[in-house]
C-alpha cells in the first residue's frame, strides 16, 4: 500500500494520478472534502476518465498532527510520498510553519520508522539548501547558513529536512527532492499558479534576480523513479532551468498573450514596499504580500545544479518553455 500525504495539493494531486499507472493500492489523506474537486479538475487535464480514477484512491481523514488519524492511515503501508507542507512566507505564520512543516514531518518519520515502512519520500524544496557564497552553482551538497536571513518557509523546510535525516539514523531508508519553484495546471488561487494569474493580470514590475523552475510532473516522475531506484539517503535538487524573473514573466505573459511587465523593480523599492507591506499589515490585519525576506530573493541570482539526479537516474526534464505553454494554455480554458 502506498500512503500520500498533501494528495490535494498542487503536487500530490499530480503524484496520485502518475501513481495510478503504478498497480498498487493507493492511500491518501485530506484534511476536507471540499478539496476533492480540485483533485479531480487535476485528473481531468490528462484524462476523461477522472471521477472513476479518483474513485480507486481510499481516502483517509488526517491531519498530520492527529495521531490517532494517522494511525488508521498507516495501516499496512509500505511506501510513503510526503508531500503536504503549509507554504507560506508571512514572518507571523511561523508557529503554524513549525507545526506542519517540522513537528508533522516528524510525525510522518516516526510512523515509517514504526511500520517498517520501506521507503519514504519527502519533498523538501530548493530553500531549504544552502545560500552560494561565491557565485557558484547550489549543488545538494552546499549547507545551510543559519547565519543569514532565511525566511520562514525556508526555516521549517531545513528543519524538516533534519526529521528525515533523523529517519534514516534510525534505520529509515528515505530520499528527499528539493524542487525549485513547480509550474503546473489546477491551483490558481495560491503558491506558483498564482504567479500566473498575476501575470495574467497584468504586472507592471518585473525584477532583476533569478531562480530554478521545473514542471510538476517532472517532480512525480523524479520521485517515483527515485523510490523505485536503489537510491537511499541522499536528496537531489529537481530545477529543468535556471531563468531571471524577467525572462520568466515576459515567456508567460506571452503565452498568456499579455503585456509582459515593462519596469525593473529597484532594490530600494522593494525596500520601501516590503516595509509599507508590513505597516498595511499591522494596520488592516491583511495578509502579507512580500516580507523582506522575499524582496532580498527577487533581486538575488540564485543559480542550482540538477546534474545528481542526472547522473543517478538519467532524469532527462521537460524544458520550461514547454512546461509554461502548456500551463497557460490550461489557465486560459479554465477561465472559460
Ligand atoms: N509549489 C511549489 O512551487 C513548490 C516548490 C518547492 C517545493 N514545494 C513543496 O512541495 C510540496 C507540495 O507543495 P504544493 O505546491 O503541492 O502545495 P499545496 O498545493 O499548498 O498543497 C499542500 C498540501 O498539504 C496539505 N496539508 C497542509 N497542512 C496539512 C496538515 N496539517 N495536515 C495534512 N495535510 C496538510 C494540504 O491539504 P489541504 O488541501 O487540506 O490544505 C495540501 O494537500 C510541499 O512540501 C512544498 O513545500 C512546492
Amino acid at each position: 500500500m502506498i500512503l500520500v500525504t498533501g494528495g490535494t495539493g498542487l503536487v500530490g494531486a499530480h503524484l496520485l494520478f502518475h501513481l495510478l499507472n503504478e498497480n498498487q493500492p493507493i492511500r491518501a489523506i485530506y484534511r476536507s472534502e471540499k478539496k476533492f474537486d480540485t483533485v479531480k479538475r487535476i485528473f481531468g487535464y490528462y484524462t476523461n476518465n477522472a471521477d472513476a480514477l479518483f474513485d480507486t484512491i481510499e481516502w483517509v481523514k488526517a491531519d498530520l498532527n492527529n495521531i490517532p488519524q494517522l494511525t488508521e492511515a498507516f495501516k499496512d503501508v509500505t511506501q510513503v510520498y510526503h508531500c503536504a507542507a503549509f507554504v507560506s512566507f508571512e514572518p507571523d505564520k511561523f508557529n503554524l510553519l513549525q507545526k506542519t512543516n517540522i513537528k508533522g514531518t516528524a510525525n510522518i518519520v516516526n510512523f515509517c520508522i514504526d511500520h517498517k515502512v520501506e521507503k519514504l519520500c519527502y519533498v523538501s524544496s530548493i530553500a531549504a539548501l544552502g545560500a552560494s557564497l561565491n557565485n557558484k552553482a547550489i549543488t545538494e551538497d552546499t549547507e545551510w547558513n543559519k547565519e543569514i536571513d532565511n525566511s520562514v518557509y525556508a526555516i521549517t523546510k531545513y528543519g524538516a529536512e533534519l526529521e528525515v535525516w533523523r529517519g534514516t539514523q534510525e534505520g529509515l531508508d528515505a530520499v528527499i527532492v528539493n524542487p525549485g519553484v513547480i509550474i503546473g495546471p489546477g491551483i490558481w488561487r495560491y503558491g506558483s499558479g498564482s504567479l500566473i494569474k498575476m501575470i495574467y493580470n497584468g504586472l507592471k514590475y518585473y525584477t532583476i534576480g533569478s531562480t530554478g523552475y521545473v514542471d510538476v510532473n517532472d517532480v512525480v516522475k523524479a520521485m517515483i523513479q527515485l523510490v523505485k531506484s536503489d537510491v537511499k539517503n541522499e536528496r537531489y535538487i529537481l530545477v529543468s532551468e535556471n531563468l531571471s524573473f524577467k525572462d520568466f514573466f515576459t515567456k508567460t505573459a506571452n503565452y498568456l498573450g499579455v503585456k509582459p511587465p515593462q519596469k525593473e523593480a529597484k532594490p530600494w523599492l522593494l525596500n520601501i514596499a516590503w516595509r509599507l507591506d508590513w505597516l498595511k499589515h499591522k494596520l488592516t490585519r491583511k495578509r502579507r504580500v512580500l516580507s523582506k525576506q522575499t524582496a532580498n530573493s527577487a533581486v538575488t541570482t540564485t543559480i542550482y545544479s540538477n546534474n545528481k539526479i542526472k547522473d543517478a537516474i538519467g532524469f532527462e526534464f521537460l524544458p520550461m518553455d514547454k512546461s509554461i505553454k502548456t500551463t497557460t494554455s490550461l489557465f486560459k480554458n479554465d477561465l472559460k
